[in-house]
């Protein structure tokens, strides 16, 4: 049984419908020190060194089948290739929704936290946010780490898929809603934070995503942050003329996203839609993130080991879900292509990374 309510508020705690499309669920953090944009866009070092023992056993145990806890079967959901998706909303996200999905998504929440050293976000905030908003929450992950470290605070996450778990803390709220419907939170229950994380192939519009957004926030104290990995591999060295399969597979993935109306690359374009939009003090910052343990540095190697593992388990439902359902593919051709490109994400002699965006702005006066 999940906790996000369907249907209607929550019986015990109702707080009122978020938008019309609703289907109804403190350590101080300190400011982020401002960071200059781009500043983590560095060259990152090769570590030449041998291969170590630590660096061929995984960070990540791929074997792993934690988090059944969060499953739910309240809505109907569908079914293909093996895979799970959401019912509400039939087809307007394409990857699925089920436990191996979740792990992913879980896998990634950990990859954020070790980019932002434990923080859940960067926005310059002055004092822990009263009222947030995570749009398309997925696990919840993010929005329950908040609350736990937030009593004071209430969080609200949204998501097409009823995932998150039903042990959450009081102060955080699940809905069943679409992101991309016509809020209709009420003035005085406008948010300090929305925050808005892997949601490039989810959104067909997104000024109005962000104009959504800015209408929602605190005047003067209200921040919008993104935080998007974009899915494009990039090498300093040339390695990526060698990984062919992948960067076939990322033409396809990024043409199908364009042609199915919800663009994967997204991250470049936000702060001019933010500043568009009215925000100010908007800050972009892009960090590289590598695939697998081949940086120098200690902590961009550990945190490459995870990245690899979390491609390698989003091969597979971004084939399906653009490839295969948008351009066609068979799941005899999927499966052929996901085996090459997930060889190729796990090829040691290749030195490949993929930019995340941290993109924020605050709501003036
Ligand atoms: C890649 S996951 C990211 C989940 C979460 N933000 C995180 O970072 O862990 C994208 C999530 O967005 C949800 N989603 C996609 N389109 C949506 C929409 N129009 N409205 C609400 N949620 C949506 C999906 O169901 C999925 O859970």
């Amino acid at each position: 049984m999940s906790s996000a309510n369907v249907g209607g508020p929550s019986q015990s705690t109702p707080p009122p419908p978020p938008t019309q499309s609703h289907q109804s669920a403190e350590p101080q953090q300190p400011p982020a020190p401002p960071p200059d944009a781009n500043d983590d866009d560095a060259h990152l070092e090769i570590d030449t060194a041998t291969p170590t023992d630590s660096d061929a056993d995984s960070a990540f145990d791929a074997n792993s089948t934690s988090s059944t806890s969060l499953a739910s079967s309240i809505l109907n959901y569908e079914y293909s290739n093996g895979r799970r998706y959401h019912g509400y909303r039939s087809g307007a996200y394409p990857l699925p929704n089920d436990d191996e999905e979740q792990d992913r998504l879980d896998l990634l929440h950990h990859i954020f936290l070790l980019l932002l050293n434990g923080k859940l976000y960067d926005a310059p905030l002055p004092n822990p946010p009263s009222r947030v908003l995570d749009l398309g929450t997925g696990t919840g992950i993010w929005a329950i780490d908040f609350a736990d470290e937030n009593p004071g605070s209430t969080i609200v996450g949204t998501d097409l898929s009823p995932i998150q778990p039903s042990w959450v803390p009081p102060n955080a709220r699940f809905y069943i809603d679409d992101a991309e419907a016509e809020w209709v939170y009420p003035a005085e229950e406008r948010f300090e934070l929305v925050h808005v994380r892997g949601l490039s192939g989810s959104i067909g519009d997104w000024d109005r995503l962000v104009a959504q957004c800015f209408a929602h926030l605190e005047p003067g104290s209200g921040w919008l942050e993104f935080q998007e990995p974009e899915a494009w591999v990039w090498s300093d060295d040339g390695s990526v003329a060698k990984a062919e399969s992948l960067v076939q597979w990322q033409e396809l993935c990024n043409s199908a996203a364009g042609k199915f109306g919800k663009e994967l690359r997204v991250g470049a374009g936000l702060g001019e839609r933010m500043r568009r939009a009215g925000f100010v003090d908007v800050r972009e910052r892009v960090v590289k993130v590598p695939v697998g343990g081949w940086p120098k540095d200690a902590r961009m190697k550990e945190i490459g080991r995870y990245q690899r593992e979390h491609m390698a388990m989003g091969i597979e439902p971004y084939t399906y879900g653009f490839i295969g359902k948008v351009l066609g593919w068979t799941e005899e051709e999927c499966k052929v292509i996901t085996a090459k490109v997930v060889n190729e994400v796990r090829d040691r002699s290749l030195h490949l990374y993929i930019k995340f965006w941290f993109v924020c702005g605050r709501k003036p006066e």
